[in-house]
């Protein structure tokens, strides 16, 4: 069984922590230790056929980069490297870290970003996450009334975060791995 590959993009560490817990609520017999995203090549993902893929919001609800200040190449300069390669077959989780009293008005909007840009490769999304339990005003990466992906705010609500985090592993898990199901 292949196991499932966790990638994440960071500024100030929040976003590696959460792909650390996520990492050891799987463990070590499903999933592959998280790996920063600027330190991946694509073809680095797409050995996995599934994925766990963690970004901040930064700037004005987009992806962590250098355009918007980030001290380190991030999403921004890796999502390009996607151009025509082919996801297919691949299923792929998305959480999103973001802050939804001070940024109220485009609450963990990058999520969306990296969704259109795997989407558009062709993977198969799952994971999403109601937005009960929040307060924003407005999330460009809702879908169907349904954040694209589990939603975390490690500033405002990060007593939340386990709890979220245990439930939505346990959704997704059959999905990532359908093998753990039939055995
Ligand atoms: C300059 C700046 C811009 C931000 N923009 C947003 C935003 O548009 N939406 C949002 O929900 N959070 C925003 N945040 C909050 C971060 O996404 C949040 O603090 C996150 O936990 C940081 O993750 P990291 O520690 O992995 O870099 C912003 C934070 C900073 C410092």
């Amino acid at each position: 069984m292949s196991k499932i590959g966790i990638f994440f993009g960071t500024d100030t560490g929040s976003t590696r922590l959460v792909a650390k817990k996520i990492y050891s609520i799987l463990g070590a017999d499903i999933a592959d230790k998280p790996k920063n995203i600027n330190r991946t090549r694509v073809e680095e993902l797409l050995q996995y056929d599934a994925l766990i893929l963690g970004t901040p919001s930064y700037g004005v609800g987009d992806l962590p980069g250098l355009a918007v200040g980030c001290q380190e190449a991030n999403w921004a300069e890796f999502v390009p490297y996607l151009d025509d390669v082919d996801f297919s077959g691949k299923r792929i989780a998305l959480f999103g870290l973001g802050h939804q009293e001070r940024y109220a008005s485009r609450f963990a909007s990058s999520l969306i970003q990296l969704y259109r840009a795997f989407y558009g490769c062709g993977a198969q999304m799952v994971g999403r996450w109601s937005t009960e339990g929040y307060q924003f005003e407005h999330s460009d990466s809702i879908i169907d009334n349904q954040f694209v992906g589990l939603v975390l705010d490690q500033r405002g609500q990060a007593f939340l975060t386990d709890e979220r985090l245990n439930v939505w592993l346990a959704q997704i898990k059959p999905l990532l791995l359908p093998e753990l199901v039939q055995d």
